[in-house]
């Protein structure tokens, strides 16, 4: 059993925010890609947002980069029609809903809509999307910022709060403290750090987006030095993101002080890497138990 910020896990292997659909998933791929201890839906915003113009995946070197751009149906859909098919998929998996906006008030009124609802376990607040023009993570690079929408949301709701914030900051540190000072119970690290691929015969960007996230193992040792950080400073609980594909890899931010672990990328090549790493971590069962 895990405990993240109040719930109580199955084990400690998340999906990370957008990377999994688990309607889609199921659907096309079978019910082994959804062995998620909690399920993380993609972030979702007030109104419906089409996202950034393709192309929005590259490869890098051992990676990938992102230029999605938060597309969603914003959130009377999301809660009308998205959370309810989505939970028919995950079942009894607690779902922790991941907010994003363009302002303060923006996260404000998601935790105020999503508060009671059915099925909402627990908020994550995206703070850390590079891919937009104003929010997200130009609200989570500022401590003052990340301090007031953090503690408006904990005005809001009683839901476990998780904060899910960028590498691409001066102070993870500070940015942490801010978030736990503002009432948040754990904190993700980290999304995407900002990265960019560029067309030799134009000098502009590959992807659709001025940059992108990078993502996959080229995040890793950037996931563990802020799990790593954060963890000594602070003792939050922590999900780690950032380059798990394997057993090894969860064991490494599990040993930097993580709580659990979240995997992304690493699904886009072998969709059943969470419950593989799930069922790797799991104690095996003794005679006497079976
Ligand atoms: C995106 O939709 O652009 C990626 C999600 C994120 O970075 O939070």
């Amino acid at each position: 059993m895990t405990l993240l910020a109040g719930l109580r896990l199955d084990h400690p292997v998340l999906n990370a925010s957008g990377t999994l659909d688990a309607i889609a998933a199921r659907d096309v791929l079978g019910d082994a890609t959804l062995g998620a201890a909690a399920h993380v839906t993609k972030t979702i915003f007030p109104d419906a947002r089409p996202g950034n113009p393709s192309p929005r995946i590259a490869e890098t070197a051992g990676g990938m980069l992102n230029s999605i751009g938060l597309p969603g149906p914003g959130i009377a859909a999301f809660i009308d029609d998205v959370l309810p098919r989505t939970r028919t998929c995950v079942g009894v998996t607690p779902v922790i809903v991941s907010i994003g906006g363009e302002s303060v008030s923006d996260y404000e009124r998601l935790a105020a809509l999503l508060d009671g609802v059915p099925g909402v376990a627990a908020l994550e607040l995206n703070l850390s999307c590079p891919n937009i023009e104003s929010g997200c993570i130009s609200i989570g690079a500022d401590v003052a910022e990340t301090l007031l929408v953090t503690r408006r949301v904990r005005a809001t709701t009683a839901l476990p709060l998780l904060v899910k914030l960028s590498p691409s900051v001066s102070d993870i540190v500070a940015l942490a403290a801010a978030a736990v000072d503002g009432g948040a119970d754990a904190v993700t690290l980290t999304n995407t750090a900002r990265g960019l691929a560029v067309r030799v015969d134009t000098g502009r960007s590959v992807l659709g987006g001025p940059g992108g996230g990078l993502s996959g193992p080229p995040l890793r040792p950037l996931a563990l030095a802020a799990v790593y950080a954060v963890r000594v400073a602070l003792g939050v609980d922590i999900v780690g993101v950032g380059g798990v594909d394997s057993l090894a890899t969860a064991a490494e931010l599990l040993a930097a002080g993580a709580t659990a672990v979240a995997v992304g990328t690493a699904t886009f090549r072998d969709p059943t890497t969470i419950s593989r790493i799930a069922a790797a971590l799991a104690p095996p069962t003794s005679i006497e138990a079976r």
